[in-house]
């Protein structure tokens, strides 16, 4: 479906089609599927870029896949896979090119854009980063007081801090363990002062990282930093030695004080969510030092490369992504597990929040146009195997059927005792257990009680994909990160949305902003929201100025 095209998603023959065999499947399970057909998990299994994946464990057959990749060939995805790659505006809401694999090519690779090489700026900005990293580390770049700088604080929200704070939190193995790295994001002044009570300012430098360099988070905390600062070091100087910036906005950066000589900057076809590869990785580059970086950068070009060179039939993103629509479309599976069998992998859950949702959480086709379908479904998560002793009961035994990825790792990168082990057994069988169950007949022949047996049953049928690799380096990061950010992409093709704009988000910051004043006023010109929102308001008046 060339964008603009009238036929609506749901009428194409594609889509019936699927439709129709969705009334088949829906009736086999798991162990049916798997009983009829003993190399399923060769079929359904496949290594690509570093990754393996086995998808055996969904509700599909060769027929499901083959009706999948109709649907996408029809959907054209590779024709806007080249698109993206090719730099057209496919944000076409923002009218901009959609270029984070230019943040990964090699150097000898040429991306042009309004007639300049986007590739050739991307290294200029790596060297620059890579210089001022390699200044702090060897002490170089040194306070206003003359101290090294030993404490780095990033100061960001969304895709200016999610990136950074997971990639920091997943590449912890490698970082240097003798610096501090805190990363601030809430407008909540708890997280600033918890971030700073116990670091030396004369020790300290922060990142402000704002594509826009307005966020009112983002711009907040920055000042509350430069008072911090200026409060313990005493002069207007000190600002320049303590505070650097990664911006897509010059004027705003000059204008809070900070030398452009100081400023890393990215194209505006970065988006947010797409841009922990960019000088917004500034804080993992001087956490992991340039090479690990250069690391990371190449395992993501490696999987840009699988992504825009190999078969649909064996492109781990584009089955990624479909999987994912047969599930949230045909199945109505609203939401996914992200559930990583890897400590240092926590925060990748919240970092697949903002890349899944900011982009595909849309009601409105490239043509403007209502969907007739769902979109994005809620990407939630934690890392196994504490998530088993919490919310693991309601996708055994819940109502909803939860498909879930199960991410893991052959070697651990801190192999004590019998520890990674247990960690693997638990993942595969919690994948094994999620698909099988547990019969009513297998319970009674363990002899459990009559009435009991109902309570115990596991149904089963619940679909995973299973993700491994070797080990969790800096490459496998990369791969894994452009992995789902172009799983995302096949979603959003067929699905015929803009991935790369965010409208939704723009009420609320405008709400607030006319409620800010309002909460400061102890009385004013009438309140006029609604009836709710005025109580709230007054409320908070009363118990915060009347000291109520
Ligand atoms: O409000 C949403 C958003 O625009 C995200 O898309 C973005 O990652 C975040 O805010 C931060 O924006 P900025 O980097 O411009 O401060």
């Amino acid at each position: 479906m060339k964008s603009g095209n009238p036929v609506s998603l749901t009428n194409l023959s594609e889509w019936s089609d699927l439709s129709r065999h969705y009334e088949l499947i829906s009736k086999k399970d798991l162990k049916a599927l798997f009983e009829e057909d003993p190399s399923r998990a060769d079929k359904f299994s496949l290594q690509g870029a570093g990754l393996f994946l086995d998808y055996s464990k969904n509700r599909i057959t060769a027929e499901t896949m083959e009706k999948l990749f109709s649907l996408a060939k029809r959907c054209d995805v590779s024709g806007k896979i080249e698109a993206m790659f090719n730099g057209e505006k496919i944000n076409q809401t923002e009218k901009r090119a959609v270029l984070h694999i230019a943040l990964r090519a090699p150097s000898s690779q040429h991306i042009f854009l309004d007639g300049v090489d986007v590739v050739g700026e991307v290294h200029e900005t790596l060297s620059r980063m890579a210089d001022f990293v390699r200044r702090i580390h060897d002490g170089t770049w040194k306070g206003y007081t003359g101290k090294p700088i030993r404490n780095i604080v990033n100061i960001g929200i969304g895709g200016s801090d999610l990136g950074p704070v997971m990639a920091y939190e997943a590449l912890k193995f490698y970082s240097h363990r003798e610096m501090t790295f805190r990363f601030v994001s809430n407008i909540d002044g708890t997280d600033f002062v918890e971030a700073t009570r116990d670091i030396d300012p004369s020790e300290t430098l922060f990142i402000l990282s704002s594509k826009t360099f307005t966020t009112l988070e983002t711009m907040t905390n920055a000042s509350t930093a430069r008072n911090w600062l200026l409060s313990a070091l005493g002069s207007q100087d000190a600002v320049s030695r303590h505070f650097v910036a990664v911006s897509t906005n010059r004027a705003e950066v000059m204008k809070f004080g900070i030398d452009p000589e100081n400023m890393f900057g990215f194209g505006d076809w970065v988006g947010g969510r797409y841009s922990m590869d960019s000088a917004i990785g500034l804080s993992i580059m001087l956490a992991v030092g340039p090479v690990h970086f250069y690391e990371m950068l190449a395992g993501f070009h490696e999987m840009d490369e699988h992504f825009r060179k190999t078969p649909m039939e064996e492109n781990l993103p584009v089955i990624m992504g479909l999987l994912s629509l047969w599930e949230n479309n045909f199945f109505g599976s609203a939401t996914r597990g992200i559930f990583p069998y890897e400590q240092y992998l926590k925060r990748f859950p919240a970092y697949l929040q903002q890349l899944t949702m900011e982009s595909n959480g849309k009601h409105t086709t490239m043509s403007g146009n209502r969907v007739t379908y769902d979109t994005c479904p809620v990407f939630w998560g934690e890392p196994g195997t504490n998530g088993q002793h919490s919310f693991y009961q309601l996708i055994h035994q819940g109502t909803r059927v939860i498909p879930s990825d199960l991410i893991g790792f052959f070697h651990s990168l801190n192999p004590v005792g019998p520890h990674h082990q247990i960690l693997l057994a638990n993942l595969f069988a919690q994948s094994e257990a999620l698909a099988f169950g547990l019969s009513p007949e297998a319970l009674r022949k363990q002899g459990v009680a009559e009435e009991l047996i109902p309570h115990k049953v596991c149904e089963g049928n619940r679909p995973t994909n299973v993700i491994l690799a070797d080990r969790l380096t800096p490459a496998t990061l990369g791969r894994l990160v452009a992995l789902y950010e172009h799983s995302v992409f096949v979603q959003g093709a067929i699905w015929e949305i803009d991935s790369f704009d965010q409208w939704g988000v723009e009420l609320g910051k405008v709400l607030a902003q006319r409620i800010i004043p309002e909460l400061g006023e102890q009385s004013g010109p009438a309140l006029s929201h609604d009836s709710s929102t005025n109580r709230l308001i007054e409320l908070f008046r009363k118990k915060r100025l009347k000291g109520a």
